[in-house]
């Protein structure tokens, strides 16, 4: 059996982030949530405000069991500090009124082009001086898809190594114009 710690990161994720942030996190969201271990992580290591985790949690295949894992996961904040928004990442970006995240974790769909449109919709919801977090850049679409979007732009996407085992990410924060 995979341990927890295998499938998503250790303390270096959450050092990294207090590195940047430090230990007061506003609002946050999660692109991509599934069984809510990265949710539950930030919970535990931060006085977060507001964490807003967004899936699909498909019907057909898996969302009885992916969603009630969710809540058992996160049963000591949900709808409380915790909230899932069902649907697609795009949605929920175009409709959600915040612009004003101060941590955004992208973790959906590693695909490249969803990498790139997840990045172009949630980005501009990001705060400036927040920090934006990219998971599974060991997987070649997600490392390659990164640095494209910041092509032109002044921030530079920083990898770095997440987990104990070959999980990295790159860290970017954004900048004024
Ligand atoms: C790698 S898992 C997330 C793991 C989670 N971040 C964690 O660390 O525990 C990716 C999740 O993204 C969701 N997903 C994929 N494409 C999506 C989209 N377009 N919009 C919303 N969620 C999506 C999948 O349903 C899946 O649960």
């Amino acid at each position: 059996m995979r341990r927890q710690k295998d499938l998503i990161h250790d303390n270096r994720m959450w050092d990294m982030i207090r590195s940047k942030l430090g230990n007061e996190l506003d609002r946050v969201v999660e692109i991509g949530t599934r069984h809510g271990h990265w949710a539950m992580g930030l919970l535990k290591n931060f006085n977060v405000r507001q964490l807003l985790c967004v899936d699909i949690w498909p019907r057909r295949r898996r969302f009885g069991r992916d969603a009630t894992m969710w809540l058992q996961n996160l049963e000591e904040w949900r709808f409380k500090t915790v909230f899932p928004l069902r649907g697609m990442s795009s949605e929920w970006a175009r409709v959600l009124p915040y612009n004003d995240f101060h941590l955004t974790f992208v973790d959906g769909c590693h695909r490249g082009h969803m990498v790139l449109e997840d990045l172009e919709l949630w980005w501009p919801k990001t705060r400036i001086g927040g920090l934006v977090l990219c998971h599974d850049a060991h997987e070649v679409d997600v490392r390659e898809a990164v640095p494209k979007f910041f092509v032109g732009r002044p921030e530079t996407p920083v990898l770095f190594n997440s987990g104990p085992t070959k999980v990295k990410s790159y860290w970017v924060i954004k900048e004024a114009d």
